[in-house]
């Protein structure tokens, strides 16, 4: 397997127990970790468990025999998709904003021929003090990063600005980072998740749809660079990374969100399991049981997905299709009445509700099969895809 390096430094800051975590989030999905602990950070967490975690020797000294040439300023970035810095006290972010080099991980960044990523960690008033807040200003203009600061409360007691972020957070960040910007400066609009069709106070008609593929395609699309606006039915995920959410539980709501938005958006793509029905005279009360047959009146819902994509100036239409047989075939037939450039073809068995999925992307030229893998692996993939076709039938 061709693993992605990671350098990950670790300054001085409590919180450099979360990027025990970070290290473990990241070796599960895959890269090769390499941790350059500066002094102070070896007060607050043992080199001992970055290596147990990474799998590999932490460095914390510019002078280390263990390297050959005892270069490691050198020979740990070459090779790494980035550096990825967290926590980042002030102190380090005022060494590299000045490029000094006082010990390995100042002198390994500045020696470093990939992207540097900094999570920030300290005190409301030490990331609020002018010159700190210059020299975040001059890492930005130099390119850097910056993950964070999150706002809370803060191990000295204080509430503000200056928390480093959840390690997944973090994760999530540098995954974006790293994806190619095959969507920049593009909007793209998703519906995504379930709907909900009341029939009373408290009953109504859904589906199993957990939102789980809209999510990861919205992350995708973000990762992208998109600006992305995710319109969900309820779900209990949170909100992708970069993604705007507007919440709604019917398709009829869902279709007035999609509308409000549609004109400012390049690429629709309909993720959603919409209702083919709603209850027509929902009940206001809860509907008291008894002996008698309950006859529910159902009407069709308007098709979202088939509105935009007859609108003239309709956006770049991508549809979705969970069949539970003959995939191939009702997907086609799918597309072709709905007149989409591009559908994405899935099993109900496969999909609903699943971590992974399985779908035949079909199109003017024919079918791609994605094979078995994890929602956000079918999203990046799909996403580029779409960046492939984008340009043969839009023209901007
Ligand atoms: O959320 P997960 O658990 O991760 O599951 C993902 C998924 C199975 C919901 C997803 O991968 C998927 O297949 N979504 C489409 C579900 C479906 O069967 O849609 P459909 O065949 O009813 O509709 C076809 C297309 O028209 C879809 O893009 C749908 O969003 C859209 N549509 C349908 C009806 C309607 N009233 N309005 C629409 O926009």
């Amino acid at each position: 397997m061709n693993q992605k390096k990671i350098v990950l430094g670790i300054t001085g800051g409590v919180a450099a127990y979360k990027s025990a975590e970070l290290t473990r989030l990241l070796v599960k999905a895959g890269y090769d970790v390499h941790v350059v602990m500066s002094e102070a950070a070896t007060h607050f967490v043992g080199t001992v468990t970055f290596q147990a975690l990474s799998g590999n020797i932490v460095y914390t000294d510019q002078w280390d025999a263990r390297r050959p040439n005892n270069m490691p300023h050198i020979d740990l970035t070459r090779g790494a998709a980035a550096v990825i810095v967290a926590p980042a006290s002030a102190d380090f972010i005022a060494k590299v904003a000045h490029g000094q080099c006082d010990d390995l991980l100042s002198t390994l960044v500045a020696a470093r021929d990939c992207p540097l990523m900094i999570a920030p960690a300290m005190n409301r008033q030490m990331w609020e003090n002018p010159p700190n807040q210059r020299n975040i200003a001059q890492l930005k203009a130099d390119g850097v990063s910056i993950f964070g600061p999150g706002n809370g409360e803060q191990a000295c007691g204080e509430v503000g600005d200056g928390r480093m972020l959840e390690a997944q957070d973090i994760f999530d960040h540098l995954e974006a980072a790293l994806q190619p910007k095959v969507l920049k400066g593009k909007r793209v609009l998703l519906t995504a998740g379930p709907t909900f069709e009341r029939i009373d106070a408290v009953r109504g008609i859904t589906n199993t749809s957990s939102g789980k593929m809209g999510y990861a395609i919205a992350r995708a699309a973000y990762e992208a660079g998109a600006e992305v606006v995710l319109v969900s039915g309820e779900t209990s995920l949170p909100t992708p990374i970069g993604a705007r959410q507007i919440d709604v539980k019917s398709a009829q709501q869902m279709l007035t969100a999609v509308e409000a938005e549609v004109d400012a958006c390049d690429i629709f793509i309909g993720v959603a399991a919409v209702a083919d029905y709603y209850v027509l005279n929902p009940s206001e009360q809860k509907i008291k049981k008894d002996a008698h047959i309950l006859t529910l009146e159902l009407a069709p819902n308007p098709d979202i997905l088939a509105g935009v994509s007859s609108r003239p100036n309709a956006p770049f239409c991508v549809g979705f299709a969970a069949e539970s047989e003959n995939l191939l075939e009702y997907a086609e037939a799918k597309r072709l009445r709905k007149k989409l450039p591009l559908l994405v073809a899935n099993l109900v068995q496969n999909a609903f509700g699943a971590d992974t999925n399985e779908v035949v992307l079909l199109d003017d030229h024919g079918e791609t099969r994605l094979h078995s893998a994890p929602k956000i692996d079918i999203a990046r993939k799909l996403v580029a895809h779409i960046a492939r076709l984008y340009p043969n039938v839009k023209q901007d």
